[in-house]
């Protein structure tokens, strides 16, 4: 994660939106093809696009009544238990129709791109019951039909147990994996299954079963692990086979472990812990075991509200110890394996989709060190230029 492979006075050939050239201009030596678009990159650094590989961004409503309670010294599980939190955000999305959660998603990623991201994994789970399900999961399959982003669904309808089950964690497993699932994975409208494994969500049986299901429907694992107790949710991805943990911030050495043994990326987030004052996850040990670490935004209502990779970035480095080199490689190239890209993006080789950000700036540490400005002017997405 340390070594990133810097090309000083370097440039970069793209073909049917994909690089088809990348070195050191000294070593070029051919002719360019006629009708070529340049774009002068001298005093940028160029980064792979930045993949947001954990999102909740399709959202309805807005929850800064939390953000005030929470500097009041409410817990985000105080607040949950009151009826706000996940529940609040289900409330909304249910009253919302399929076109406004396209809306506000597509306006957000439109946002997004400008800080650099070209990838990004957008999760349900504000809907808890099928229909509700089934509207998110339409919404953001067509936004992967029609946005210029690479859209990566995934599947959390165990996000939170759904307002008419309280009380029958079992009844709403059962609703899950016998009409959610089947009716998911006919379709192929999820990439990934996921499942907020934690005391008061889902415990690891229930998740298992979860996951199990989703993947006899083609859908790979991904899980909300280790967020606010140590529940074993590291374990559970291991055991399952999860492409990543996320979260991790209360994970144990016998979790890092698991996901070291099972070649388990481990998706941090640290807007979260920045946000809802919480501890970090332990990202020097977790990376000093042998894990691959990606970083991701969380972007959602609750307990991130904000898409900037580079401020997650920054974080990374000044509370979890992680290098700028180690935080830019889990934004870009981890971030693609947590999504099972990393062949096709996330680094600026040969035969890879042309994702590529130009950042103005003098050195590319000054995206993590000068920090919460864009220092994006162009971002480039299969080859298409776009700047801002
Ligand atoms: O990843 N932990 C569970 N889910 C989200 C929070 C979603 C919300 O609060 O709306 C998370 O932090
Ligand atoms: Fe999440």
């Amino acid at each position: 994660m340390r070594q990133l492979g810097i090309l000083r006075d370097a440039g970069v050939l793209c073909i049917g939106g994909r690089i088809a050239w990348v070195g050191r201009m000294a070593d070029w030596n051919d002719t360019l093809p006629e009708d070529i678009t340049e774009l002068d990159a001298s005093g940028s650094v160029v980064f792979p696009g930045f993949v947001d590989s954990h999102t909740h961004m399709m959202f309805a409503g807005s929850r800064e009544i939390e953000f005030t309670m929470r500097a009041e010294g409410a817990t985000y599980q105080q607040i949950a238990d009151q009826g706000g939190g996940i529940l609040s955000t289900v409330h909304a999305v249910r009253g919302a129709t399929k076109k406004e959660l396209k809306r506000s998603t597509s306006r957000y990623m439109t946002e997004m791109m400008r800080y650099g991201t070209t990838t990004v994994e957008v999760k349900t789970g504000y809907g808890l019951e099928m229909d509700s399900e089934v509207k998110m999961l339409e919404a953001i399959n067509e936004l992967k039909n029609e946005e210029i982003m690479t859209v990566v669904p995934t599947f959390i309808g165990a996000h939170a147990i759904a307002p008419e089950f309280r009380g029958d964690t079992a009844g709403y497993v059962s609703l899950i994996c016998e009409r959610m699932i089947p009716y998911a994975g006919k379709k192929n409208l999820a990439a990934f299954c996921d499942v907020f494994c934690e005391e008061g969500y889902f415990g690891v049986e229930e998740a298992v079963r979860i996951l199990e299901e989703g993947k006899r429907w083609g859908m790979v694992p991904k899980v909300h692990a280790d967020e606010l107790t140590p529940s074993g949710g590291a374990e559970l991805a291991a055991r399952v086979g999860a492409v990543s943990a996320d979260h991790l911030e209360n994970v144990s050495e016998h979790g890092i472990s698991a996901l070291e043994e099972a070649g388990v990326v481990a998706g941090l987030l640290p807007g979260v812990s920045f946000f809802l004052n919480h501890g970090y996850a332990p990202a020097r040990r977790i990376i000093d075991a042998g894990v691959p670490v990606a970083i991701a935004s969380d972007f959602n209502p609750g307990s991130c509200m904000s898409y900037s990779l580079p401020l997650m970035m920054t974080i990374a480095c000044t509370q979890m110890r992680m290098t700028p080199e180690e935080a830019i490689a889990a934004a870009t190239l981890n971030g693609a394996a947590a999504l099972g890209l990393s062949d096709t993006t996330g680094s600026i080789e040969v035969g890879k989709r042309a994702d590529m950000v130009l950042a103005d700036i003098p050195d590319y540490r000054f995206i993590v060190y000068h920090f919460g400005v864009n220092h994006i002017r162009t971002t480039i997405k299969n080859g298409t230029i776009l700047e801002f």
